[in-house]
């Protein structure tokens, strides 16, 4: 093709929000599908060349799961690429002839908004909003401007959209049964970009997500190397609470590369008390590298010479010791609320928690001399990033000669003292990495972090964990340098 020729097709094909799905990932989709009715009615909104209905048709003939019929309806409005879409089909009906599946298809050249709004609306007497069983979806992503026929068809049917791709997505929805199935490829902005909001609640509230997969590689997904956009692939449910569990999984794109698949509480995704239900999505590569990672530690916290304990001080117990502002004949008293970041914030005398406990030979037992201890918090609500949090006790920073623990906390000690500073800087940041993080997070389920548990992992060596606290300037790392820092000398040691 000549090069005016190539912009002009590509410019045209940017108009149509027009990239097709890439084989491989298109089986992937279609095997994303759970038991699926004896007949199944099939919505390909958008279908280009028909790639994502051959797929269906591909797993239902090769499943055998009982589909006994596949009635697709196909909407696409470019009209050059009609000839590949029906040659697509004409494969469908031959593989499905030989599975012995009745195959029928209606591809509607028309604009699937223009037309299914008022239909949904309930504008059209004569017409009802056909019902689906099931909807592949790889729509067309263009932004749509605020005046567009097309934003006010949506808003006609109370869709406030910024984009094409999430107006047929919340379109496509309303035309499912109850219990059907939608499995959609489209760029991951809906997560969490602000204008996606109205987008999200509807789509949450409608939709039961069973499945997320991310690929590794921006291009890896289609035909076409322009796109830029970071995709995301879903299947989702329609009608149903949302699941306790969901499946996120990754992969290279490519054919015959692999899947890493972990299972995160529905919570950690959309976090409950969110209002801008962001739907978040750890990378299940990462999941696979911190348990590699963590596989090559050989250390134990007993060999590094280190306790963890649970904080002694039970208040409860201790009540007429406890003072909410510290006085003479008093030493500081540590609760969760005390952590500010990395570091100590004491005392809080706004906090509803005791800040002091008294020193008397009846508490003696419970405190533990001062020093560098490592703190972490027993139990994290469900919006904390992480389940392992720490956070340094600096004697510098809040003097005192005893200091107690209180029982929400765990401690990190050499034998009932303080920590050596550099090692306690270390092992400050390696608990608060994403790889530990991970790693703890796939084999517990729950938000509470036991002695037990912090005692069971395994730990770098004394020397790197030293290393790391030397290299660590300052407590108050984001993520990504606390990250950094630790895979670098994790890697170092090798
Ligand atoms: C991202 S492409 C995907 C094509 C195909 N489903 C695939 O996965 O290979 C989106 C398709 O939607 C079509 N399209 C764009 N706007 C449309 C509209 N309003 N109604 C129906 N189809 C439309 C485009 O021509 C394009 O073929």
């Amino acid at each position: 093709m000549k090069a005016a020729a190539i912009e002009n097709s590509r410019s045209r094909r940017e108009e149509l929000g027009q990239f097709l799905t890439a084989t491989p990932v298109a089986n992937f989709m279609a095997s994303l599908f759970g038991p699926l009715p004896q007949t199944v009615r099939l919505l390909d909104a958008g279908a280009g060349a028909g790639s994502l209905t051959a797929a269906f048709v591909s797993r239902c003939c090769e499943k055998r799961d009982g589909v006994r019929a596949i009635e697709a309806i196909l909407y696409e409005v470019d009209s050059e690429i009609l000839d590949s879409l029906v040659a697509t089909m004409r494969d469908s009906e031959r593989l499905c002839s030989g599975a012995g599946i009745r195959f029928s298809f209606t591809i509607h050249q028309t604009d699937f908004i223009h037309e299914m709004s008022p239909r949904i609306a309930g504008d059209l007497f004569d017409a009802l909003p056909p019902q689906f069983d099931a909807a592949i979806a790889n729509p067309p992503y263009r932004k749509i401007s605020t005046d567009s026929a097309v934003r006010r068809a949506l808003r006609s049917i109370g869709v406030e959209s910024t984009n094409l791709y999430t107006g047929f997505i919340a379109l496509i929805q309303r035309l499912l049964v109850p219990g059907g199935q939608l499995v959609g490829i489209t760029p991951r902005s809906f997560c969490n970009g602000p204008y996606f909001r109205p987008f999200r609640e509807d789509f949450l509230s409608h939709m039961e997500l069973r499945r997320l997969h991310l690929f590794e590689s921006r291009k890896a997904a289609f035909r076409d190397d322009s796109v830029l956009q970071e995709n995301i692939i879903f299947h989702a449910v329609k009608g149903r609470n949302q699941p306790r569990e969901l499946t996120i999984s990754s992969s290279s794109g490519e054919q015959g590369g692999n899947i890493t698949e972990t299972v995160f509480p529905f919570a950690d995704i959309v976090h409950p008390n969110d209002a801008e239900k962001f739907i978040h999505i750890p990378s299940t590569a990462s999941h696979a590298t911190a348990k590699e990672t963590m596989d090559g530690l050989n250390s134990s916290l007993a060999s590094l010479g280190v306790t963890v304990s649970t904080g002694r001080v039970v208040d409860f117990r201790l009540k007429d010791a406890l003072r909410k502002v510290p006085e003479h004949g008093t030493v500081p008293l540590l609760y969760p609320c005390h952590f500010n970041g990395g570091a100590v914030h004491w005392p809080k005398l706004e906090a509803r928690k005791p800040n002091a406990i008294l020193d008397s030979a009846q508490t003696r037992p419970w405190l533990v001399p001062s020093g560098v201890y490592l703190l972490t918090k027993r139990f994290t609500s469900k919006e904390e990033r992480r389940r392992l949090v720490a956070c340094l006790f600096d004697p510098d920073e809040v003097k005192a000669e005893w200091v107690g623990f209180e029982n929400h906390l765990n401690y990190f000690h050499a034998n009932g003292h303080g920590l050596e500073r550099t090692l306690a800087v270390g092992l400050y940041a390696f608990l608060n990495s994403t790889v530990v993080d991970q790693y703890f997070r796939r084999f517990s389920g729950h938000t509470q972090v036991n002695a037990t548990d912090l005692r069971t992992l395994a730990y770098p060596d004394r020397d790197t964990l030293q290393a790391m606290g030397r290299d660590m300037k300052t407590l108050d790392l984001s993520q990504d340098e606390i990250d950094q820092l630790v895979t670098k000398h994790l890697h170092a040691r090798r």
